[in-house]
């Protein structure tokens, strides 16, 4: 047990995909995985574990935001030797280009967070993709003829900004989307020496305002979860 989980040691996998979503972690493990077990119900941030195709593999929510995602990732990492963490999740479009349901994959994410500023005594750190796992996932989309960009995002603290301009600084910088966890991801992933990587949809367009349906969105998920469990093969 962790401060914040409550599985047994062993009862996590090596490999964990992290959806924001506690309930969507319970909806990829009772629709893609066999034989689950619930690690995890401490304060509803579900976590399960099971197999894929033969494979072990645990699913959980991280909360929205760095701070809370933090407190797991760390916990996984520290507590439970978890080696690899995927972030499936969605995202919103800085770029005219990106469309609802199109997806990207975070190479190295910007941050408007002062958490690795507090971590680094003010200098910047650049949190980055694992590369290996960055590549799987993009054979694995470009294999499903998926629409698919690589390149750097921005995880903000903020999602109701009081300046609607806000984002457009990132976005000529080339932010491909806005979300708010994968630094915190890639940061705590690069200190206790594991891979990580985030996958994301687009679910709406700071460009345009478009938005995605739920059924657009019960669509989408089940995609990125697919090309998660396939590259941890
Ligand atoms: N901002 C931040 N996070 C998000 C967004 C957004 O517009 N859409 C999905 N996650």
């Amino acid at each position: 047990m962790s401060i914040h989980i409550s599985a047994e040691q062993g009862q996590i996998a090596e490999t964990v995909l992290l959806p924001g979503d506690p309930l969507r972690a319970k909806n990829i493990a009772e629709t893609m995985l066999k034989d689950i077990i619930c690690f995890n119900q401490v304060r509803g941030m579900l976590g399960f574990t099971g197999t894929y195709n033969g494979k072990r593999v645990s699913v959980m929510g991280s909360g929205m935001g760095i701070p809370t995602l933090s407190i797991y990732v760390n916990e996984l990492l520290s507590e439970y030797k978890v080696k690899n963490i995927i972030r499936v999740g969605t995202c919103g479009a800085l770029q005219p280009d990106l469309k609802v349901g199109d997806l990207v994959l975070a190479m190295t994410t910007s941050t408007d967070s002062h958490i690795n500023k507090l971590r680094f005594n003010g200098m910047d750190y650049a949190p980055s993709a694992d590369f290996d796992l960055l590549l799987k996932a993009y054979n694995a989309a470009v294999f499903r003829k998926v629409n698919v960009k690589v390149g750097g995002i921005l995880s903000s603290d903020t999602f109701y900004y009081d300046d609607l301009e806000y984002w457009k600084k990132w976005a000529q910088y080339g932010a491909l989307v806005v979300e708010m966890e994968s630094a915190g991801l890639y940061t705590l992933a690069a200190k206790f020496n594991a891979k990580a990587l985030s996958i994301l949809t687009v679910s709406d367009s700071l460009v345009t305002h478009a938005s995605a349906s739920s059924e657009q969105c019960e669509k989408d998920f089940p995609l990125m979860a697919e090309i998660a469990l396939e590259i941890t093969e």
